[in-house]
């Protein structure tokens, strides 16, 4: 066995009663993100890399399948007895480690360094149980830490509010539900853990008094940053780390150069870049893997998501991207709707109420209004008049349809797919098509027009002798 070898815990079994969800807490996300990964990101980011398990119970397939990462294992607790029980439940998992750290899966603001300052501090100190604590404004709700004296690192105990005398109410200093132990000594008093307390559970937090009880060293941490540990176990205090979190991301992009307006109204999820010289205008959302490069306007109401968009993009408003890419200097919207597979060339123009689906419009290609566009390849410098409709499905399969370069589709067309239309060659308005186009032809797929001499004026007149009879 290695020496010192940490293995890192992240208990994330509970069913988080106080959100009135019927989703497991852990799975609510913030930022973009359910709170759970944003733990197991931290624990995978703090170096030296340790083998990472993550405790679950409640809805455990789902969470699993949320978060599921390769360098993660899970530790089944099919019964949530308390955040002790959760701790007892890893023995056999992490007996092969010297020490272990305990993280809390809902909360999602920890950063690796202070991993592995917990670590640090726990190994030096040579204690077997290091608490991480904090004094934020309103330790209301947390289990407080009882110091020996208010100097010394040492912990006498760790009371949780319910069972807080009005003297211990006074203080300030909080359990962030973030612990090191010296796993030997943790495993050989665990046992020991009652549950006689307000919600009959097994606290892993009287492990403090146990292990000071047998004489073993324990002691605690304070952070520099008290939000750092905040908690969620309500949707609003929820929220508010989601506002936190974006507020700090919008943050971020404008110290890269990009001008975001009114950031308070954007939605921005963590991971989405932004080139500099891009302007976010307000009640913009960036979601998922969005990477937006230099010099676009983003304008207001549209959400972009897990969509690619080169340099000088502009995309108006309330336009809908998903999973879209989008080449340079093309022009978006408004009121776009881009779906998956999407492919915008250079310089091409999508206009309002412009649908695309798994289709390729190609370079300088322009559909300015009202087209649906599904399982269809265009070429470049086309154009794709008001109202054309690709027919892609015929209630059973999807067809594609091919269209090649600087080909004219007159507006109204209907395209009956799969069909093509070969390079240079044109459609008259109004036409239904449903035979291939050669290259350099006009296609005429519409009915003749019939002119009728005079037949207002025969129309009256019938009119009115039908009145007088
Ligand atoms: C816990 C601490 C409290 C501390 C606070 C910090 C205890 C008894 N109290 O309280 O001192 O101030 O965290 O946020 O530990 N979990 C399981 N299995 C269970 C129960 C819980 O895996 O049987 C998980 C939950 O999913 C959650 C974490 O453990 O991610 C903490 O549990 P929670 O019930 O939220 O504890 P708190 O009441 O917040
Ligand atoms: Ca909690």
């Amino acid at each position: 066995m290695k020496a010192n070898r940490f293995a890192i815990a992240i208990m994330a079994a509970g069913r988080g009663t106080r959100l009135k969800s019927k989703r497991a807490k852990v799975l609510h996300s913030i930022g973009g993100k359910p709170l759970l990964q944003h733990v197991i990101d931290a624990a995978l980011q703090s170096t030296p890399p340790e083998r990472i398990f993550v405790v679950v119970g409640h809805q455990a397939e789902e969470v699993e399948r949320a978060v599921g990462h390769a360098g993660v294992q899970f530790v089944h607790q099919t019964e949530q007895l308390g955040t002790g029980h959760a701790v007892q439940c890893l023995r056999q998992a992490v007996r092969q480690s010297s020490d272990l750290i305990v993280l809390s899966g809902d909360a999602p603001l920890i950063r690796p360094a202070t991993i592995e300052r917990l670590r640090d501090f726990h190994l030096a100190q040579h204690a077997a149980m290091t608490i991480l604590t904090a004094r934020p404004a309103n330790p209301f709700g947390y289990g407080r830490v009882l110091r020996k004296d208010p100097t010394s690192p040492e912990v006498a105990a760790i009371v949780e509010q319910k069972s807080l005398t009005p003297e211990q109410q006074q203080v300030g200093e909080i359990n962030s539900g973030m612990y090191a132990f010296r796993t030997e000594t943790l495993y050989r008093h665990i046992d020991s853990l009652q549950a006689n307390n307000a919600h009959g559970e097994y606290y892993l937090t009287d492990m403090a008094a146990i292990l000071r009880a047998a004489d073993e060293r324990v002691v605690a941490l304070e952070t520099d940053d008290a939000t750092e540990v905040l908690g969620a176990n309500t949707i609003a205090e929820m929220m508010q780390l989601d506002a936190a979190m974006r507020l700090a991301t919008a943050r971020r992009l404008m110290a890269e150069g990009v001008t975001i307006f009114r950031p308070e109204t954007c939605v921005i999820d963590g991971d989405v870049t932004v080139g500099p010289d891009t302007i976010l205008e307000p009640f913009v959302q960036l979601l998922g893997s969005t990477r937006i490069g230099e010099d676009c306007r983003i304008r207001s109401y549209s959400v972009i998501q897990n969509s690619t968009l080169a340099d000088r993009v502009l995309v108006r408003n309330s336009c809908v991207l998903d999973e879209a890419t989008v080449e340079e200097g093309a022009q978006i919207g408004p009121f776009a709707h881009l779906r998956p597979e999407s492919h915008i060339g250079r310089g091409a123009h999508v206009g309002n109420f412009v649908e695309t689906k798994k289709t390729r419009l190609g370079d300088g290609s322009k559909a300015n209004h009202l087209a649906y566009l599904g399982d269809t390849e265009i070429g470049s410098g086309c154009n794709i008049g008001a109202g054309v409709i690709t027919c892609n499905y015929d209630g059973t399969h999807k067809h594609p349809t091919k269209i090649g370069d600087s080909v004219f589709v007159g507006s109204n067309s209907t395209l009956v797919a799969p069909v093509a239309l070969e390079g240079n060659s044109y459609v008259a308005a109004a036409s239904c098509i449903t035979e291939n186009v050669p290259s350099g032809a006009l296609a005429l797929g519409r009915a003749r027009q019939a002119i009728k001499p005079g037949w207002v004026e025969k129309r009256k007149a019938t009119m009115q002798k039908k009145k007088k009879d």
